[in-house]
């Protein structure tokens, strides 16, 4: 598929969305958002395609936030409904079966941190600088800020970066939590397309069950919960990776996955 603001590259285990739009840092306008949606629904019917890396083009951004030139010119109602754009597209980036590693190449601010706050993992160069600046722009997180990344650092550090508008290097990043790995900024694809490679190698219908167990067990009390993870767990057991991957074991070989 071809893009006008993304370039996608899909045609192995691992592929790589990124957003193309250097010359305003990655901004996202309405059409990079809908790409976005496009390209999620299509990465996820390819079953060759087993995690996903989501970056910026050029080493200054991941993306520098919702475009504001773009922003400038809505209605109330339009503000509305590019934040429902964006909560749909977010959200089918988050649930792909394929995991979802940001790669995160400089600036990921408002509308760019909430981007990594909806994939799996997040992986920082040591460039990076997070914020949500929102509230220094009179308007409030609207792609899912003010509800994931309290989820993943907890309400009171949340709670000051949205309300100060205050950016955070990778390293304050890794210390809180919102990154699981600072490299330094050449080594940044190739760490990521390591780690989604690893993840690739895997059973791949039992990397989607568990990301289906973690993220609906989140939204669940614990009991429930459990019982969701046993239910998932003996549906694994229906599957011909599971018989390949304990043959493989027992026969001593490496497993050879089909992913059904
Ligand atoms: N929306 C629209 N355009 C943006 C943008 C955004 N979110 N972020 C950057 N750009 C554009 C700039 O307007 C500039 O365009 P120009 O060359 O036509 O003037 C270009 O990208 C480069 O940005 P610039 O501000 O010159 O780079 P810088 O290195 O001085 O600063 C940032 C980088 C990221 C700190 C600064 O661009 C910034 O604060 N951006 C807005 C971040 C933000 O508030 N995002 C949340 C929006 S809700």
């Amino acid at each position: 598929m071809t893009f006008e603001n993304l370039l996608v590259e899909a045609d192995a285990a691992v592929a790589v969305i990124t957003i193309n739009r250097p010359r305003v840092l990655n901004a996202l306008d309405g059409k990079t958002v809908r790409e976005l949606g496009e390209a999620v629904a299509w990465l996820q019917t390819q079953n060759q395609v087993r995690a996903v890396i989501l970056t910026g083009a050029g080493d200054r951004a991941f993306v520098a936030g919702a475009d504001i030139a773009y922003m400038r010119g809505l209605s109330p109602l339009q503000a509305k409904e590019f934040a429902q754009a964006g909560h749909a597209v977010f959200q089918a980036l988050e649930r792909m079966p394929q995991p979802v590693i940001a790669a995160v190449n400089g600036y990921a601010l408002g509308g760019g941190c909430e981007l990594a706050l909806a994939c799996d993992i997040r992986v920082a160069a040591d460039n990076a600088q997070f914020g949500q600046p929102e509230v220094g722009l009179g308007i409030i997180a609207g792609f899912g800020g003010t509800q994931r990344l309290p989820r993943l650092v907890g309400p009171g550090l949340a709670k000051e970066m949205l309300f100060t508008a205050e950016r955070w290097d990778a390293q304050k990043a890794l210390q809180t939590g919102l990154v699981n790995h600072v490299v330094p900024g050449q080594e940044l694809l190739p760490f990521c397309r390591e780690l989604a490679g690893r993840i690739a190698g895997q059973g791949p219908v039992a990397v989607r069950l568990t990301k289906e167990a973690v993220d609906g067990g989140l939204q669940m009390d614990l009991a429930s919960a459990l019982a969701w993870e046993a239910n998932l767990f003996g549906l694994a057991f229906a599957t011909g990776d599971r018989a390949e991957g304990m043959d493989a074991f027992l026969q001593k070989r490496k497993p050879a996955f089909g992913g059904k």
